[in-house]
């Protein structure tokens, strides 16, 4: 979910609506704001649906110069008016929204609010209704019965709140999901990420866990759950607001696509010293190289990436990698090396399972890096090392150019380690020039996009399921290139380890079935060409995607030549091209897929 709060600013509806289409990304199931005038105005408005709805729905009155708003991914309950936030208390006295979910809410409502009258199926409800039973039982200001009331709520939150009867403060609270305040001059904004306000301000405050901001115009007191005062910078963030736009593009799935070449250029000059030597902290390398295992986790796209990562690591770096689905690895932890390092794959640097895992491995006092496109982001703060992917803001729920670029950086990680030790692969392995090879190939490949689009109508346009195959690293992509369409095109769509489809899921195999293999690994192709042979002899119809050097007669897509360990670069783009155009042509939301949110901070 995403949060945006304003107090100070004459426009604060214009403020709270800008801030939320930016926050779409983070859910787009309902949304909703309040905002109060201070002269005995305020108005609640919500909508199921996408924020344009709930757009079309603010009439001209809804001014204020204090107010929050929501845009929802629903966790508890249906998206409906009722479940979509702000929530208020049934004495209308506080306006409440929440990002998170809150483990103890059943006990809460059991022990305190069973004399209220519920209107939501949310947990968030259970908070604002909690907030003034206390206000009102204990006597308490706004102030210490939100502070009260954290003391008794367990789970995850990113609160604000607003109180009618003294609307000049904004009650913020935060643990384990992201909240960051904006500064201005006269004014102030609270927001899930800073990019929902860098029209207004680029100065940010971080809050951590557990702690509680009264957020007036003039005024940011940060405290703990104690009462101790906090003192805290703000920092300043050189983004342009404009680079969150979507330009001429009819999509932020295709700029971003488009955007990949420029992003591998962008990290040769990150990472890169004028002597071609890679710039990342000798301490990291020495961590890393003291460690007899890496282990990476991730979830998602990010998994994806970790899973190409595992094979620059073990060939350049000669270590044995193990890689993990956050979600698995937190709750079922295998047994460890003894010298374990840890590797934290996450765009958004937010994502709630992934940080469990580090939080436990923090426990543990394992080191760890995180790998992320968000600059002071959750996993970054708490690891020990950061590396940063300089991909720009993805919006686009698919991940695309912040999956090519964390294999960019895992390859840079991993040269540098290998050198580090001396490993000759790696001492000869010239970064600038191969990986300027993958951007001028991604070039070549992004310029025939008609060649993809035509074969995504003629192989995609109706049918229900579909596969991907290919073996080692083609398998890798396979998984990767089967989740974006299955994202954004609902197909149905596995993706297989080649060899492995005739142990069972060859069964699926119909007449028409696509199946389109990768064969860019080249100790496999031979076998997944074989592999092929025995689906088309069951009806399927196969598509290749394949590297320009062991290109046959009749393979349709051909992969420009590279470094055979940067193949997955490359062979990523069709794979993404084709679901872009898989769910345009079927007529779907490319950028906002049903049930999705690109940044999930529950666990
Ligand atoms: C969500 C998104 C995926 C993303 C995953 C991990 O589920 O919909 O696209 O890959 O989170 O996100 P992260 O920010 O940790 O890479």
């Amino acid at each position: 979910c995403g949060i945006v709060g304003v107090i100070g600013k004459a426009n604060t509806t214009e403020i709270l609506l800008n801030g939320l289409e930016k926050l779409a990304y983070r859910g787009y199931d309902s949304a909703g704001i309040y905002v109060n005038s201070r002269t005995g105005h305020d108005y609640l408005v919500k909508e199921p649906g996408k924020i344009s709805v709930l757009e079309a729905a603010v009439g001209p009155e809804v001014q204020g110069t204090i107010g929050v708003g929501h845009t929802r991914w629903a966790t508890h309950g249906i998206a409906s008016r009722d479940n979509a936030h702000p929530h208020v208390s049934e004495d209308g006295r506080f306006y409440l929204v929440h990002n998170g979910v809150l483990t103890n809410y059943l006990v809460l409502k059991e022990t305190y609010l069973k004399d209220v009258h519920f209107v939501s199926q949310t947990d968030t409800e259970v908070a604002v209704q909690l907030i003034a039973y206390l206000a009102k039982t204990e006597q308490l200001s706004a102030k210490e019965a939100f502070r009260k009331a954290l003391t008794l709520i367990e789970g995850s939150y990113a609160f604000v709140m607003v109180d009618r009867d003294d609307p000049d403060t904004l009650y913020v609270a935060k643990n384990k999901a992201p909240l960051l305040i904006g500064v201005g001059d006269g004014f102030n904004v609270v927001c899930s990420d800073a990019l929902a306000m860098l029209s207004e301000t680029k100065d940010f405050i971080e809050i951590h866990d557990r702690e509680m901001v009264v957020l007036t115009k003039d005024d940011v007191q940060i405290e703990d759950l104690d009462g101790t005062f906090i003192h805290r910078n703000s920092y300043h963030i050189e983004m342009d607001a404009d680079a969150a736009g979507k330009g001429a593009y009819p999509h932020y799935m295709l700029k971003e696509i488009d955007e990949q070449p420029a992003v591998m250029r962008r990290l040769l000059d990150e990472y890169l010293d004028a002597d071609g030597q890679l710039n990342i902290s000798p301490e990291l390398l020495q961590a890393m190289n003291a460690a007899d295992r890496l282990y990476i986790v991730a979830a998602g796209t990010s998994y994806h990436a970790g899973l190409i990562g595992k094979t620059l690591f073990e060939s350049l770096v000669q270590k044995p990698v193990e890689v993990h689905v956050a979600s698995e690895f937190g709750y079922h932890m295998p047994l460890l090396s003894e010298k374990p390092f840890f590797i934290f794959l996450t765009q958004s640097g937010e994502t709630a399972d992934s940080r469990q895992v580090l939080v436990q491995t923090n426990a543990l006092h394992y080191p760890s890096l995180t790998i992320t496109n968000s600059q002071g982001s959750t996993l970054s703060r708490e690891a020990d090392y950061t590396l940063l992917l300089h991909a720009g803001p993805e919006i686009a729920v698919a991940s695309t150019k912040a999956y090519t670029a964390q294999i960019a950086v895992e390859l840079f990680l991993a040269v540098a380690l290998g050198r580090h030790n001396q490993l000759v692969l790696a001492e000869q392995f010239d970064v600038h020039h191969e990986l300027g090879l993958v951007a001028t190939g991604m070039e070549a490949l992004l310029s025939e996009k008609e060649q993809i689009e035509t074969l995504t109508t003629d192989y995609l346009q109706t049918t229900r399921n579909a596969f991907y195959i290919g073996r080692g690293e083609d398998y890798a992509l396979s998984l990767e290139a089967a989740l974006k369409l299955k994202e954004i095109s609902y197909i149905q769509a596995e993706g297989f380890a080649a060899g492995e489809l005739k142990h069972g899921t060859i069964a699926l195999i119909e007449a028409g079935t696509p199946v389109i293999a990768f064969l860019v690994d080249e100790k496999t192709i031979a076998h997944t060409r074989g592999n092929l042979q025995e689906v088309t002899a069951r009806g399927a119809q196969a598509l290749t995607i394949v590297s320009e050097r062991f290109a046959q007669e009749g393979d349709q897509v051909i992969l420009p030549s590279v470094n055979p360990l940067l193949t997955p670069l490359l062979g990523v783009i069709p794979g993404q091209l084709i679901a872009y155009y898989a769910s345009l042509h079927r007529g779907y939301d490319v950028d906002q897929p049903r049930n999705l949110a690109k940044s999930v901070t529950v666990e």
